[in-house]
């Protein structure tokens, strides 16, 4: 090729790359106008054998032609991979402008919030937060609280036994969480003030107010000279804390195997203040729980000195206590998975 011929090659060559639209088409492009087959590689080959004259003027038109190309593919290069990269940023753009997806709104289930009011208001007064297993053996839960070996409540058809060991009534599922009591006081000395709240398991059929599960709050206090008093101050406050103030209370005699004397209390209605209606069934009362001072044997029976301290204890039914403070008219919708019923009570 002549010089003359050499440079508008080149200008056609140059004119192709300006028109390339993407890097493949310049990678053949490169191939073809600067590779070893390329009519500039040929004339460089050429020059070896051509005469002096001939090979500074060719070669110098060769070597100008090859960095006019080389320089071009290097800017279009750049130039199309630049523009390729924005088509992409522009297909991969997040709009954040979309409105998200709202998880689903959680709830505290209403026995828990309850649960957590009333132990609320014990840590309030110094109580420690005590727990137990809801598999206990026989003697945490009945024979160490002063139950009889015949009690009705020690039969299969109250009580749920676990299938563990000789004996086949040694192990259940607690009935009660008077179970913490024993186990609190065989681990810690006098005094005691704890709350326990928790599970408990009784076989039943599941009716508007009975569930074989539900649950319970048990408060024990142990000090010197405790008298029916304080028990009596400390619901009071209790009552006023979770129905308002001015609540009275009536202590109705009972029994119960660890506590004597035992006593169920009422609560005066705070819906009707005593008058009576539909929360307290036209009484003006509610049976808010069980109560007592601690039988003497149950501390003997931790290794306490009667003698030298008393105590008293109560356990109430949480489940029991939502139903009345947000008039839900059955126990097991508690329980049921159908959360229309559950998000109604938020
Ligand atoms: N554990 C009793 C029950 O489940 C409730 C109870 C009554 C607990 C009297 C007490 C108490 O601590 O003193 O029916």
């Amino acid at each position: 090729m002549t010089p003359e011929e050499l440079r508008s090659f080149a200008d056609a060559a140059l004119a192709r790359l300006q028109a390339a639209e993407d890097s493949t088409a310049i990678d053949e492009i490169e191939a073809e106008v600067l590779g070893d087959s390329s009519p500039v590689t040929q004339a460089r080959r050429s020059l070896k054998d051509a005469s002096a004259d001939t090979r500074r003027e060719l070669g110098s038109v060769v070597n100008e032609v090859a960095a006019r190309l080389a320089s071009k593919v290097g800017e279009r290069r750049s130039e199309v991979e630049m523009a390729e990269r924005d088509v992409r940023l522009a297909s991969e753009r997040l709009d954040m402008t979309l409105p998200g997806r709202a998880p689903a709104r959680g709830a505290v289930h209403l026995v828990r919030q309850v649960w957590d009011e009333v132990v609320d208001i014990f840590i309030g007064l110094g109580y420690t937060v005590a727990s137990g297993p809801e598999i206990d053996t026989d003697y945490h839960n009945f024979k160490a609280l002063n139950y009889p070996d015949a009690h009705p409540a020690r039969l299969e058809t109250d009580t749920l036994y676990i299938e563990h060991g000789e004996d086949p009534e040694g192990v259940l599922l607690r009935t009660q969480t008077s179970t913490v009591q024993v186990r609190w006081m065989e681990e810690h000395e006098p005094p005691v003030y704890v709350v326990s709240p928790g599970r408990v398991y009784r076989r039943e059929t599941t009716d508007a107010t009975h569930t074989p599960v539900f649950h319970q709050m048990e408060g024990l206090a142990v000090d010197e000279s405790i008298t029916f008093a304080d028990l009596r101050g400390t619901l009071q406050h209790m009552a006023d804390q979770l129905f308002g103030p001015g609540r009275r209370l009536q202590f109705v005699p009972n029994f119960f195997p660890f506590t004597e004397p035992s006593a169920e209390m009422l609560v005066s209605c705070f819906s009707c203040d005593g008058s009576g209606c539909r929360v307290c069934s036209q009484t003006g009362w509610i049976e808010l729980l069980g109560c007592g001072m601690v039988d003497p044997s149950v501390l003997e029976n931790v290794g306490y000195d009667p003698t030298r301290v008393s105590g008293f204890a109560f356990g109430m039914g949480l489940d029991r206590l939502a139903m009345i403070r947000y008039e839900v008219p059955e126990l097991r919708y508690f329980f049921s998975p159908d959360l229309r019923i559950l998000e109604q009570y938020r």
